[in-house]
């Protein structure tokens, strides 16, 4: 019979995520985390949050540094999401990110959008670091079809995209 955490992670497989990058900075360089552990947690304040698995580099800097970006990721950037998720390799991201950081933390060049937050609160949650983020500062990009995981691939939203103004 197979185990519950194998299940749960077969299942959650299924579940269609938006991909992210977490920026923070390592060594004094630009480094990006691929994240789909991401969502909006409350609109007044505006707060945020990523889980990260907490022996990530990401982690360990981002509790140092009391603040996060979150790039969301168009479908053509692929390239980014698999250079953020490389199992044990280090993920300087200057091939990525914007030259300078914008509100503090990196921005990746051509994402759908852009969210600078400063560390509200830490939770752990088994192997797990919660950061809830204040959110200090959007950017938007252009609207795109966005980048989705779902089944340990990466695809794209089928729906033809209405164009709605972004108001950020
Ligand atoms: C689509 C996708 C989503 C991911 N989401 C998360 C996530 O939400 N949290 C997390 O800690 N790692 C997530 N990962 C794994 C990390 O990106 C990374 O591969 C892993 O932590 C290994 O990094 P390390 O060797 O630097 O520890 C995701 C990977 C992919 C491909």
């Amino acid at each position: 019979m197979q185990q519950v955490s194998e299940l749960f992670k077969e299942a959650m497989g299924r579940l269609a995520a938006g991909v992210t990058l977490v920026t923070t900075e390592i060594e004094g360089r630009p480094w990006g985390l691929t994240v789909s552990a991401c969502c909006s947690v409350s609109m007044e304040p505006p707060l945020l949050l990523v889980s990260l698995l907490t022996k990530n580099a990401s982690t360990e800097a981002i509790k140092k540094q009391r603040r996060f970006g979150v790039s969301l990721l168009a479908s053509d950037q692929t390239a980014a999401a698999k250079a953020g998720a490389k199992a044990g390799a280090p993920k300087f991201f200057e091939e990525f990110v914007e030259s300078d950081p914008i509100g503090k933390t990196y921005v990746v060049k051509d994402a759908l959008a852009h969210v600078h937050c400063q560390v509200e609160n830490v939770v752990e949650a088994g192997d797990h670091t919660i950061f809830i983020g204040l959110v200090e500062h959007v950017t938007a990009g252009d609207l795109k079809q966005p980048l989705l995981y779902f089944h340990r691939q990466f695809g794209s939203f089928t729906n033809e995209l209405e164009q709605k103004e972004i108001v950020v």
